[in-house]
């Protein structure tokens, strides 16, 4: 066991730019220690040393590549230990927009990897700490594009894999939000919109005539939910009325099918 310290402690991925440098500058200001995991170590490296003589954070950081299985498991494990992880934001990612037909599946791989097997091994190590603990939990960075399926790719990328896997992190978090009542654990499930960052550069898309949030509101408005208890966060949505009423008409499509033995009518006739 460590000794006991003052500061919560939180664990970023992807912290080595855009949202997760954002989410770190910002949870260390706000007094928590953070630990910062991406794959270049120089950018994590600067980032720490900031953090440290800015904001009094003591900043830890883990090189490795959650695409990889020796990667993930060193960040799993890190997750699980000690001292605990107060707060884990799942924020590393990348788009690979493609129509689907070219991918390389070697991309669909990566994008399954970072966007659903690490978000899901990752709650899995930081949750069972934080349900003894009663206290703590864990923001899954997904996008608007996880609610995009019946949009065409123009304007919107081609983005099949992608979106699919940021619809998992919507649904993941809403059930685990559901199994945690009660625990003093939360859960939120962040949906930007396009936000400016090197997101689409690295993916040679120019956004920069496009109108964008800045990554720091972006995390502003996460944590703003954090502490209104939502599990699902939209920063840019005004009408937070609206994702009510779309979770709502969902839920009841689900209620009113889940465990209805009988086929619809309109399936009936033989077409
Ligand atoms: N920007 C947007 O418009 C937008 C909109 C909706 C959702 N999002 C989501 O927001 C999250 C953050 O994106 P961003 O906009 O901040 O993009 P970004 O500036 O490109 O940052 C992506 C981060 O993910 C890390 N990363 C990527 N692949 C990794 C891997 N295999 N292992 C470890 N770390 C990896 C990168 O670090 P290294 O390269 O150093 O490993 C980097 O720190 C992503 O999940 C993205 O899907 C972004």
């Amino acid at each position: 066991m460590s000794t006991p310290r003052s500061r919560p402690l939180a664990l970023v991925t992807g912290a080595s730019s855009g949202i997760g440098t954002a989410y770190a500058e910002r949870l260390a200001r706000d007094g928590y220690d953070v630990v910062l995991v991406a794959r270049r170590r120089e950018r994590l490296e600067v980032l720490a040393q900031r953090l440290r003589v800015a904001a009094g954070a003591q900043a830890e950081v883990l090189t490795a590549d959650l695409a990889d299985a020796g990667g993930l498991a060193r960040v799993e494990t890190r997750v699980a230990g000690d001292p605990p992880v107060t707060l884990l934001v799942n924020n590393a990612g990348f788009g690979g927009y493609r129509p689907f037909v070219e991918v390389e599946p070697k991309v669909i791989d990566a994008l399954i990897d970072i966007h659903i097997r690490t978000v899901a091994r990752l709650n899995r190590a930081a949750l069972p700490g934080m349900v003894h603990r009663g206290s703590g939990g864990v923001i899954n960075v997904a996008s608007l594009l996880a609610l995009s399926g019946a949009l065409p790719p123009n304007p919107l990328p081609h983005r099949a894999v992608y979106a699919g896997a940021k619809a998992f992190m919507l649904t993941f978090t809403q059930v685990l939000a559901g199994e945690l009542a009660g625990t003093g654990v939360k859960v939120q499930v962040c949906l930007p919109g396009v936000v400016a960052t090197e997101f689409h550069t690295v993916q040679g898309m120019d956004m920069s005539k496009r109108p964008r949030m800045t990554a720091e509101d972006l995390v502003a408005g996460s944590l703003a939910s954090w502490a209104r208890g939502e599990i699902i966060c939209i920063p840019a949505l005004e009408d937070a009325s609206l994702m009510d009423r779309s979770v709502a008409a969902q839920t009841e499509v689900a209620r009113t099918a889940a465990f209805s033995p009988a086929l619809a009518s309109r399936y009936r006739s033989g077409g």
